[in-house]
């Protein structure tokens, strides 16, 4: 009754019309802040990491230590023409680096493939490595990405795509492939890993960490960034992963909505340690295009320095 009462009432009725009216225009307008503002407002971040177990003062004058210049991407999920997207790859790849290093998620499908030749300007004087994503090998549907989130069972496809074309205009660009293997440079006493998508077994990693000269600064390479601690104990120095997208909807002084990975929630972006070794996981360059709105959390890539002391 007084429910009805309440609605009776004309000035109730415009009051309640109003609110909801605000809402929805609030709703409206933060989805396409999110989504044609925030989502294209790329960054160029830098950071400093120091790895290496010796203390300064263990070390000789002349005990010079290796530094790297790596530029860390993720999760570019190429697919169609997105002019501010290759824009951004164009510009961040132009300065000199040693090393350029992405980590999965390049493709969401062949129709990505063409962009492959857009992704580097110039060439970084050690290489350019890749790892694949769970984009690169799955093709997503919306009951994947709706009730997937929340059962498990159905948040991958059963089926995985043959990855060989985009391995082949990858590689075509001088940007190398690792699939659970590594690649080593004596001269610059440099090893790197490359874990493929999903995962490798602890028998493995250590066999490819293993490999590695004693004075090597190892860098590693995966997509997703679970079961670090097993990166310290295998004696990787330094790893790179993407996937979670930071959360892509991250609250203030709170942090991500949803983790997208097994990690505390104040570790879904940015540099982490466990133990020695340094993780930097990276928001990534975008999202799935369907679903590319970002809130408090723009997209990006990473200018790392590695400073490197050997024992
Ligand atoms: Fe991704």
């Amino acid at each position: 009754m007084k429910l009805q009462k309440f609605f009776q009432n004309p000035r109730n009725r415009k009051a309640l019309l109003a609110t909801a009216g605000s809402i929805a225009a609030a709703g409206i307008g933060t989805y396409l802040y999110a989504s044609l503002v925030e989502a294209r407002r790329y960054r160029l971040d830098s950071l400093r990491v120091d790895t290496g177990s010796v203390e300064n003062d263990e070390l000789d004058e002349d005990d010079e230590p290796l530094r790297l210049r790596i530029l860390h991407l993720s999760d570019l999920h190429l697919c169609e023409p997105e002019s501010h997207k290759i824009n951004f790859l164009r510009k961040a790849t132009e300065a000199p680096y040693d090393l350029i290093f992405i980590t999965g998620d390049i493709f969401e499908g062949y129709s990505g493939i063409p962009y492959a030749s857009q992704i580097i300007s110039r060439p970084p004087r050690l290489g350019a490595y890749a790892v694949l994503g769970n984009h690169d090998y799955f093709e997503y549907n919306m009951l994947h990405r709706t009730v997937g989130r929340v059962i498990r069972k159905l948040r991958s496809p059963s089926k995985m795509r043959d990855v060989t074309p985009m391995i082949e205009a990858l590689e075509a660009q001088g940007i190398h492939v690792l699939r659970n293997s590594s690649v080593s440079m004596p001269q610059e006493k440099l090893h790197i890993v490359g874990i493929d998508y999903p995962g490798i077994s602890d028998a493995e990693l250590n066999r490819l960490v293993g490999a590695a000269d004693k004075d090597h600064l190892i860098l590693t390479l995966m997509h997703v960034p679970d079961r670090l601690e097993r990166l310290q104990k295998a004696g990787v120095h330094m790893a790179f992963g993407g996937h979670t997208h930071g959360g892509q909807v991250r609250v203030p002084l709170w942090g991500p909505i949803i983790k997208n990975a097994d990690l505390p929630r104040h570790e879904v972006s940015g540099l982490i340690w466990r133990g020695g070794t340094a993780i930097h996981v990276s928001r990534g360059v975008s999202a799935d295009p369907r679903t590319n709105f970002r809130l408090f959390c723009p997209p990006h890539g990473s200018v790392i320095e590695v400073c490197h002391r050997s024992p």
